[in-house]
């Protein structure tokens, strides 16, 4: 005879949920191995390149060329002398795919355009409203900024605080402008194929962190429209400075403008962002940041993401030999996905439109 042991019903009941919750227990625990296998725990290493390269921070190596390019286009500005102005183009298009790809020599480049056009070709070039805030940020005051740049940058001149960190800051300020916002940055970047895997939707909260001058800010503005909001990030006054100044001039209501004044968070109540961008900052907070000054950055951006937000991280690619690499500073993007999965993201996908730069899509976890 087979005796059942039989279970008074309230034991029965909590027997099956203790099952139950064994079973969801080792779903959880398989769930949570396999993430762990799935986690990048090793870097395949092709070649002798850094797999992280700081470089000098964000200035360009200086090259014998590149000098006689800038002294050409000085020369041009000060003496209003054309001849010069075709001189400097003629050695950019030689130097261009050559050296600095992404660099300045194309903003160089358009300026000696701008120069030699006629004035309804130089209008044109101006048609667009962040070409031309660019032009006239450049172009105030009979060029000053710009001849100031190409003076302090190939040392044409000497400046008295160019040992000092105001006169470094200066320069890096002026520098970080003219690479950032150039208008031919789409021809290297492909920066609309960017755009457009970026899945952006009117209504959206972008958080823009290291915005620089507002490249990104403002495509991101004109696509969440007025619903949407974008916050401007950046540690860097001027830059915020700039993108307000530009955001009142064209009525863009939808920004908001945060200087940050630390570095160990952004500084967004929790829940509040749908998408926190961030373009060629993240090789400075893996590799510059301490530790603690990291983890309660990443957090603040973990935690500022509503439930299911994105994390994208564009950043600079190891590139192959003979390929030119950004223009100095890089990171192998296993570091990052590696990092980040760890910190409480998954990488979703990730897009390539050029050697140099990849894009990574990770999702709050
Ligand atoms: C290489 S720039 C990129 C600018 C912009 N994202 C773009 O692609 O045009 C990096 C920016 O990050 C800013 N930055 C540096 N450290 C930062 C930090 N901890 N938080 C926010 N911004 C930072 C710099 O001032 C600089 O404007």
């Amino acid at each position: 005879m087979i005796t059942l042991f039989k279970f008074p019903k309230i034991r029965r009941e909590a027997l099956l949920l203790s099952l139950l919750m064994l079973s969801m227990v080792s779903a959880v625990a398989v769930q949570s191995n396999e993430r762990k296998a799935l986690l990048i725990d090793h870097i395949d290493i092709h070649s002798k390149t850094s797999i992280i390269h700081l470089g000098s921070i964000d200035t360009f190596d200086i090259t014998e060329a590149g000098k006689e390019a800038s002294k050409f286009l000085l020369d041009a500005l000060n003496n209003n002398n054309l001849e010069a102005a075709t001189a400097a183009s003629t050695v950019y298009d030689r130097i261009i795919p050559k050296e600095n790809y992404g660099g300045e020599y194309t903003a160089l480049q358009w300026f000696a355009w701008y120069l030699l056009a006629p004035p309804d070709k130089q209008q044109q070039m101006l048609s667009d409203k962040y070409h031309r805030e660019f032009f006239n940020f450049w172009s105030e005051n009979d060029f000053a900024n710009l001849k100031e740049y190409l003076e302090r940058k190939y040392k044409f001149k000497e400046f008295e605080d160019a040992q000092t960190f105001k006169g470094q800051e200066r320069l890096a300020y002026l520098e970080d402008f003219i690479l950032f916002n150039n208008p031919r940055r789409e021809e290297w970047e492909k920066t609309s194929k960017m755009m457009e895997v970026l899945n952006l939707e009117p209504g959206m909260t972008i958080a823009d962190i290291g915005s620089g001058p507002g490249y990104f800010t403002f495509k991101f503005s004109e696509a969440v429209g007025a619903k949407g909001k974008v916050l401007a990030l950046d540690t860097v006054k001027t830059h915020v400075d700039f993108i307000k100044s530009v955001a009142e001039k064209y009525d863009f209501n939808n920004i908001e403008f945060v200087h940050l004044s630390n570095i160990d968070s952004i500084g967004i109540p929790p829940n509040q962002v749908d998408l926190a961008y961030m373009c060629s900052l993240y090789h400075i907070i893996y590799t510059v940041n301490s530790e603690s000054v990291r983890q309660s950055y990443i957090a603040s951006i973990r935690d500022a993401l509503k439930p299911g937000g994105r994390f994208i991280v564009v950043d600079n690619a190891v590139v192959e030999d003979k390929t030119l690499p950004y223009h100095g500073l890089f990171i192998a993007k296993e570091l990052i996905i590696a990092q980040l999965e760890r910190y409480g993201f998954q990488l979703e996908t990730q897009y390539q439109f050029i050697p140099q730069r990849y894009v990574l899509v990770f999702r709050k976890v």
